[in-house]
């Protein structure tokens, strides 16, 4: 596992570590016995960077993350979010007494003094012209409930303007061979004000797998059978926003790329590496094995350049028509 600094946090993260939304909910059932299971694996792999949520699972996941400190030694970072338990996305919503008790409640969850990275989880973009937003975080690190805080933003409009405020050290962003437009204008501009990023989705929900086909059944409560369209959150959250069909279409052309011995997940998570610009990617995953393999890509060589072209090719021809100017 190779590790890389996050911001100007001096931590050093695992450039691949671990999405802990699947654990939580909205991906079918999920057994905690197996999810910390692979919790462990990823540990046992020298991940050392969760990102989670407290409306995952309402709270499932963040008291996932709590268990698995208490059962290990090792030191790790555990990045959560607020701002969703709000009844309604409103800007007015990302109030003091509002991001307080959010924050305590996800405090109670880890069964902490501190969280170490706390994300304002896709807020309405209203909220990045709201300094007093920021300045209420800045107050709660200074009361010492938080280590540091960042963003996940859904759109790179968002982090390029989270970004003004001097304290955000991480932005996390869907990333990967189906979102490709962070590369642009915000990865350069991340650099240069040495923010980190979180690269979410980096499988497409799955899809870059290679292993979703079009006879596979998703549970009823799994947003791969409900969102869609987004109609319940950002349709993007869900295969990157990538039509059902055309994505299927692109990952066979995909899998054709592979390297020798290399699993198209591991193809997909080595890509979102040959960006420097990236601190780490998240993937999400339920089970041991999926770490296994998802965590083995950081020891992949770099990928050829002509298979970094041929990438960008069925991106330009398949995909972007699709997406590239809605995020
Ligand atoms: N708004 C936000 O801030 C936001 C939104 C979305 C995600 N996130 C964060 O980003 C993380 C990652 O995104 P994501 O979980 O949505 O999507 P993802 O990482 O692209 O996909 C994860 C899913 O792919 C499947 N998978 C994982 N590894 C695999 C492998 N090696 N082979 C085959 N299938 C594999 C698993 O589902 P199955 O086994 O069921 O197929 C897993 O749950 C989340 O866990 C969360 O921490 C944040």
């Amino acid at each position: 596992m190779n590790y890389r600094e996050l911001g100007r946090t001096g931590w050093k993260i695992s450039e691949i570590s671990f999405g802990a939304w699947a654990i939580g909910g909205a991906w079918g059932d999920v057994d905690d016995k197996e999810s910390l299971a692979a919790l462990h694996a990823a540990l046992d792999g020298g991940v050392n960077f969760f990102d989670t949520a407290d409306v995952y699972g309402d709270g499932r996941s963040e008291r996932l993350m709590a268990k698995l400190r208490n059962e290990r030694k090792e030191p790790f970072y555990i990045a959560t979010k607020a701002g969703r338990r709000l009844p309604k996305q409103t800007a007015k919503g990302y109030s003091r007494s509002n991001l307080t008790s959010f924050i305590n409640r996800s405090l109670r969850n880890l069964d902490t003094d501190a969280i170490d990275l706390l994300q304002l989880h896709c807020p309405p973009t209203e909220v990045y012209y709201m300094p007093e937003a920021f300045g209420i975080l800045d107050d709660l690190v200074k009361a010492g409930k938080l280590r540091h805080y960042g963003v996940s933003v859904e759109k790179v409009e968002e982090a390029l303007k989270a970004m003004e405020f001097p304290n955000v050290q991480s932005v996390q962003i869907i990333f990967n061979i189906f979102r490709q437009r962070p590369a642009e204008l915000f990865f350069p501009e991340a650099q240069r004000r040495k923010v980190g990023i979180l690269a979410r989705v980096p499988l497409a929900s799955g899809m870059l797998s290679g292993k979703i086909t079009g006879d596979s059944k998703f549970a009823k409560d799994d947003h791969r059978n409900f969102n869609r369209q987004g109609e319940a959150f950002d349709r993007g959250e869900t295969f990157s926003g990538v039509d059902f069909e055309t994505g299927l279409r692109a990952v066979e052309e995909l899998k054709a790329l592979s390297p020798k011995n290399v699993a198209m997940a591991q193809l997909a998570l080595r890509w979102i590496l040959e960006f420097p610009a990236v601190t780490c990617a998240i993937p999400g995953a339920k089970r041991p094995a999926q770490v296994a393999e998802n965590i083995a890509a950081s020891d992949l060589p770099p990928l050829p350049t002509g298979t970094m072209k041929k990438i960008g090719a069925i991106y330009e021809k398949e995909i972007r028509p699709l997406v590239h100017q809605y995020w």
